[in-house]
């Protein structure tokens, strides 16, 4: 049994193709990329699911549209996939409470920093990075954690520290985050978690 993983995404999807990598060289035995999901039709995301033949699906605000509305496109669509894990890669929409908890522990973020530094709302992206390097940190790094109401607020799964160096734009900065830490530990804890989800199915 393999857990049913949605992926959430809205931008480059450099972490998607790391899970898909990753997922290829068998490192994610305990799931399967059943769905990749994105808020925004020209995220270059899809095209990395489409190229490995993963089902995508675009939920793109309409003018006016209520973001309950949204959701529940988001929603129907995970359901009809029969999803058992949603994964936050990029995604840059803040989901609702009632979203969150129609999926308890059920979803996990990465976030480009050491939480609880340069977290909650309006950090993510580069601004997480021009923020590191503003206030003069030597060490960065990733987080991995589930998603709770509270933005970059619930329990942490995994964390990998990264060398601030002289002379790092938040380009720079970006980058080597990427490479040194959530490359390598998103794709990890999308299998911790999945394997406790399928053992916990197994066990019902
Ligand atoms: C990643 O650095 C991810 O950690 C960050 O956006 C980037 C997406 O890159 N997410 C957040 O800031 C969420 N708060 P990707 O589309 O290439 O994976």
């Amino acid at each position: 049994m393999k857990a049913r993983v949605a992926v959430f995404v809205s931008g480059g999807g450099t972490n998607l193709q790391a899970i898909i990598d990753a997922s290829l060289r068998g490192e994610i035995p305990s799931a399967e990329i059943a769905l990749v999901a994105s808020n925004k039709s020209d995220a270059y995301a899809l095209e990395r699911a489409k190229k490995h033949g993963i089902k995508t699906v675009v939920c793109e605000r309409l003018p006016g549209e209520k973001r309950d509305d949204l959701e529940c496109r988001f929603l129907n669509a995970v359901h009809s996939a029969r999803i058992d894990l949603i994964v936050l890669a990029g995604f840059m929409m803040i989901l609702s409470k009632n979203f969150i908890a129609s999926f308890p522990g059920k979803i996990i973020n990465v976030h480009p920093a050491l939480i609880p530094s340069f977290c909650g709302k309006g950090f993510y992206g580069l601004k997480v990075h021009e923020a590191a390097l503003e206030k003069g940190v030597k060490v960065s790094g990733a987080t991995v954690h589930y998603v709770n109401e509270i933005p970059d607020g619930g329990e942490i799964i995994a964390q990998k520290a990264v060398d601030v160096l002289d002379g790092d734009t938040p380009e720079i900065l970006q980058k080597r985050v990427m490479e040194e830490a959530e490359w390598i530990l998103f794709p990890r804890a999308v299998e911790m978690v999945s394997k406790s989800i399928i053992e916990s199915k197994e066990a019902e």
